[in-house]
């Protein structure tokens, strides 16, 4: 699988939480498109350019079980939750739920809104390790008050690498009135993702992560109802289109200056990658193997998984508490002295190491990072 990739051979790559990785064949088809647009640049883009994206989001809209008319590209999954903090009008004193455990970018983004607006913007402290579904469930509603009006929250943590239950968290939240906002930047080619089935008012979820794009694409879902209130970060030239065929939602929304708009037209040669690979079918070994390393890892440090090491809590990512005595100089030691590519992540003032393992990880890769933290362990320096 490794041979499918345009990663370096010099370097054991174990994150692939934070950007991805695009195979060789999506990024040839990425480059078959730039090409396309440099051709015929007027054309590409006010005509075939547009043909193909149509084509291609029909392929993601099928993946994600959504209409491709609910939902359009962004770059990345902080301008998709930028969009929709722009836009929503809450009134002073309003609240908006959240965790603890939040993408740092997007607890910024919502920490900016609640200043600005004079809203409260709750991190509802999370406990870790998590016990059960229902434990986590008990935790975040704690956080409700008559004040709440909106829930934010991630469907896969990004440093703790944890899956919420956010189903659950959508259906209480309709019941509530609350309008629903899941960061689900991790999950698309993750975990199953069922948009119609899930149902939440907004839902952005990244594609050059665990989807294998090349980098730039992510997506933004608006369920209808809310359509009509959301104004794009850039006005242009969709704001005076007439409804179209398209409608103006995705007039507004997917055009907003000239741009490169070539990552977002790679879905179909990546579906055909993922088939071509049975690569749905190698991700549920990779998920066993999690299941299996995670309490091998524990063990080698001395610390204990913080949740139940089930699939109902854990992907194709595990987070490992350490006690570090420097975290920037741990991740710069595995990288120079190991050539390990894995982040050291710090969550609640704790510190963990966070291990991807994907279709294109050996398990001489893995066995490579435990052999490092041992010898790190037995040094007794970076890790206590
Ligand atoms: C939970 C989570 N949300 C959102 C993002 C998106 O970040 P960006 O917009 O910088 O790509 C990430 C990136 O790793 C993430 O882990």
């Amino acid at each position: 699988m490794k041979e499918h990739f345009l990663l370096s051979s010099d370097l054991i790559h174990l994150n692939h939480g934070s950007f991805g990785a695009c195979p060789k064949t999506v990024f040839n088809n990425y480059h078959y498109w730039q090409e396309q647009l440099e051709q015929s640049p007027v054309d590409f883009i006010t005509n075939t350019g547009l043909t193909a994206l149509g084509n291609s989001k029909e392929h993601l809209a099928k993946y994600i079980n959504c209409d491709t008319s609910d939902f359009f590209f962004t770059s990345n999954p902080t301008t998709a939750v930028n969009t929709i903090m722009r836009n929503l009008a809450l009134n002073e004193g309003d609240e908006i739920l959240s965790t603890n455990l939040e993408y740092g970018a997007l607890d910024f983004t919502w920490e900016f809104y609640a200043k600005k607006n004079n809203v409260k913007y709750v991190r509802q402290a999370i406990d870790l390790p998590l016990k059960s579904k229902e434990h986590f469930l008990e935790m975040f509603w704690k956080g409700l008050t008559d004040k709440t009006k909106v829930i934010f929250i991630s469907q896969i943590t990004s440093a703790t690498a944890l899956i919420f239950p956010v189903k659950e968290i959508v259906i209480k939240a309709k019941t509530l009135g609350l309008i629903t906002i899941i960061d689900g930047a991790h999950v698309p080619g993750h975990i199953p993702l069922d948009i119609k089935d899930l149902d939440p008012d907004y839902y952005t979820g990244a594609v050059h992560k665990w989807l294998l794009s090349p980098k730039g694409c992510s997506f933004l879902y608006v369920k209808k109802e809310f359509q009509k209130r959301l104004d794009p970060l850039i006005i242009s030239w969709g704001f005076g289109r007439p409804e179209t065929a398209q409608g103006s939602f995705l007039d507004y929304h997917e055009y907003n200056g000239t741009r490169d708009f070539s990552a977002f037209l790679t879905m179909e040669v990546l579906f055909q990658f993922r088939k071509d690979t049975k690569w749905e079918e190698e991700l549920k070994v990779c998920k066993q193997k999690i299941l299996n390393w995670y309490p091998k890892f524990c063990d080698l440090v001395g610390s204990e998984p913080i949740c139940p090491v089930t699939e109902e809590f854990l992907g194709l990512m595990f987070m490992v508490p350490i006690k570090t005595t420097d975290a920037l100089l741990l991740k710069q030691t595995l990288f120079k002295r190991f050539k390990i590519e894995i982040p050291v992540t710090d969550y609640l003032g704790n510190f963990g190491i966070r291990i991807s393992i994907l279709p294109y990880t050996s398990d001489e890769d893995i066995l490579a990072l435990y052999a490092a933290i041992k010898t790190l362990k037995e040094e007794g320096e970076l890790i206590k």
